[in-house]
């Protein structure tokens, strides 16, 4: 039997206790299908920082090499803290670094509404209530996130410029990944630029509607992304994949990542080409309840799902998981940042619980 090894790093804030409860459920699940899985952990974030001042040590990235997935906590502090040089820049040190060194090209940022917890959604219930289910493509290598940068002064003034360019392959690229996504799910893809004012997004557009003809079974859509913002907020239930440049879709994922009402509950994948991916939640580190058991692991655990789906390719250990997930919110289990007067209370660990005992 194939062993699987997983880079598990878990990083800063709830990062370490949500991981610890996914790496659990993970386990349960693998036990449950008879698969081989070996769990290596590695420092990334202020935690390494701490040991080899950096983000990302060389020790990690080489764990991450010698790994079939990584699986991604969350890494930051705390903003009272920000000054020190243990967070500056930890972040974006952290995981750029990680997207380039792996080539991981598309993110996947899935935002689905749960029928049982409609209520913790920030919009109007006639808005939601025929539910959203989502996802997000974002193209993850170009654009201002890659291109060249700088500062300089002229005149005693100060000037910044950051270079945002595409080519047509990185744009073919996520441009696939979103019509066979929508393929498995409802058939529509949304492709979101500014085609009205960029030339990248002129590009864009045309080489997303070119990769189209090879999905004549998917319905494509234009939309620009001003108007992307406002439909997200009005009308969500219209979306079913949206695909976009990486920083509109840096800037839409937040957004579609408030809907479900928590970002406890979002996970997101980001691939390379040969499916090699790294899986993390949507939120951020928490610190202000980090080591209190009271963090959500569900966008931790359903990261695993997504590694499971997307990586190795085990569709049944992936439905499991997220019907398990699924489960327990139905039967009332809530952690505090979704918690509703009829639920019941969980901590982090309970609910991780909850969910190996409906894995079936
Ligand atoms: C994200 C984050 C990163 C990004 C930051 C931390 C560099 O906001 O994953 O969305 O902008 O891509
Ligand atoms: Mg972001």
């Amino acid at each position: 039997m194939e062993t699987k090894t997983i880079a598990v790093l878990a990083g800063d804030g709830v990062g370490p206790e949500v991981m610890h409860e996914a790496v659990r459920v993970a386990n349960a699940v693998v036990e449950r299908f008879k698969r081989s899985t070996r769990f290596v952990e590695g420092l990334v974030g202020g935690s390494a920082f701490e040991e080899y001042g950096e983000h990302l040590p060389p020790t990690t990235l080489d764990l991450c090499k010698r790994s079939d997935a990584i699986l991604f906590g969350s890494v930051g502090g705390p903003l009272h803290q920000a000054h020190l040089p243990k967070w500056q820049g930890c972040e974006a040190n952290s995981i750029l670094a990680l997207r380039r060194n792996f080539a991981l090209a598309a993110n996947i940022r899935p935002a689905r509404v749960y029928q049982q917890l409609l209520a913790g959604c920030p919009l109007k219930n006639e808005i939601v209530s025929e539910g959203i289910d989502l996802v997000i493509i974002r193209e993850l290598l170009g654009d201002v996130y890659f291109g060249e940068k700088s500062t300089w002064s002229e005149g005693g003034r100060r000037y910044a410029r950051d270079v945002g360019a595409y080519s047509e392959d990185q744009v073919a690229v996520v441009a696939r990944v979103a019509f066979e996504t929508a393929r498995k799910r409802r058939g529509k893809v949304t492709s979101v630029d500014k085609a009205n004012v960029m030339q990248t997004s002129k590009l864009w557009r045309e080489v997303v509607r070119e990769t189209h003809r090879d999905y004549a079974d998917v319905i494509l859509e234009d939309m620009l992304v001003d108007n992307c913002a406002l439909q997200l907020v009005r009308n969500p239930g219209q979306f079913d994949v949206i695909v976009t440049s990486n920083l509109f879709g840096d800037i839409l994922s937040d957004l579609a990542a408030a809907l479900p009402g928590s970002l406890g509950l979002t996970p997101s994948a980001s691939l390379n080409d040969e499916r090699f991916g790294l899986f993390e939640p949507s939120g951020g580190s928490a610190p202000d309840i980090a080591g209190r058991g009271i963090a959500n692991p569900i966008a931790q655990i359903l990261s695993v799902a997504m590694m499971f789906r997307f990586s190795f390719d085990w569709v049944d250990e992936a439905d499991a998981l997220e019907r398990a997930v699924e489960g327990a919110l139905k039967d009332g289990y809530r952690t505090a940042d979704i918690f509703v007067a009829d639920g019941e209370k969980v901590s982090t660990a309970e609910m991780a619980d909850r969910i190996i005992e409906r894995l079936g």
